[in-house]
């Protein structure tokens, strides 16, 4: 049984499943190196726009790291096992293509680090979020503790962090932890309805625009600007820029 599923359909939009329902979908090694493997091969893929990721079943987007296999790890062990989960919210926040988080359920620990390593998070209404890692004895270690203030803000992270407390749907979005909370059974179709319509746009525009978005949040304004406007330039040299804009500019002259 394979641990990701993965299809493309003729919009560029490339939809990952989580396979392993039977563990909420946990993200042992092997889910967590596979996924690694995966994104690092769809950057390359001219033909992928936008990459949908959620989790096989109805219960769980995923349940976070692997309980079972932490449970009997030394402390050199856990480093690893940590370094493995940032490579893969690092990997999956920088990959060139806009990334949506359909969560389908549960998103708890790695899982809901690995959803705020998307660019956008669509909550079934049965979702539930949260960073329980505290309950266990540990802190998030996937890039929860750095990431979730950035969308959340510092005080309502740490209140989540510290109280392991998991939050429904419809808080998540009044909190901005999900951009939106649509009904189970649509999540998939919403999901995919924001997949197109990014899709229909410039691949390049989208692309230096998450660019700019991603390393101007890490660094101070000057610099952010200096890499808005790289970003901008790069554009001008790219053919979906000037057929875009012709093409505009032509439709005006009818
Ligand atoms: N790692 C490993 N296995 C996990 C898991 C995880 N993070 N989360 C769930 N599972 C497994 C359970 O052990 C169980 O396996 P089993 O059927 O072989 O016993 C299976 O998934 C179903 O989970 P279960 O706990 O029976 O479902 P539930 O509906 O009663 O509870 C949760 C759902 C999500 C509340 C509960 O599974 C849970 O708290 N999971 C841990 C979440 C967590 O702390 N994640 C952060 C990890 S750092």
């Amino acid at each position: 049984m394979s641990l990701i599923i993965t299809s493309i359909d003729e919009s560029g939009i490339c939809l990952i499943k989580i396979n392993r329902p039977d563990k909420l979908n946990a993200m042992n090694a092997d889910v967590a190196n596979e996924l690694i493997k995966l994104f690092q091969k769809i950057e390359n893929d001219e033909s992928v726009k936008v990459i949908i990721i959620t989790g096989v079943g109805d219960k769980a987007f995923s349940a976070g790291a692997d309980i079972e296999y932490m449970s009997n790890i030394s402390a050199n062990q856990s480093e690893q096992y940590a370094k493995l989960g940032q490579l893969l919210t690092y990997t999956v926040e920088n990959v060139k293509q806009p990334t949506i988080a359909a969560i389908n359920g549960f998103a708890l620990g790695g899982g809901c680090e690995l959803s705020l390593s998307c660019d956008i998070r669509i909550a079934s209404d049965k979702a539930q979020i949260g960073q329980p890692e505290v309950t266990l004895g540990i802190p998030p270690g996937w890039g929860g503790t750095q990431r979730l203030m950035k969308i959340i803000g510092i005080a309502k992270s740490k209140e989540l962090i510290f109280t392991g407390r998991l939050v429904k749907a419809e808080e998540a979005k009044t909190i901005g932890l999900v951009n939106n909370v649509v009904e189970h059974d649509m999540l998939l179709d919403k999901s995919m309805q924001i997949a197109k319509r990014i899709s229909a746009n410039s691949p390049m525009g989208v692309r230096m625009s998450k660019l700019a978005i991603n390393k101007g949040s890490n660094t101070d304004l000057n610099t952010g600007l200096n890499i808005e406007l790289l970003a901008w330039r790069n554009c001008f040299t790219h053919e979906d820029r000037t057929n875009r804009m012709t093409e505009f500019v032509n439709k005006s002259k009818k």
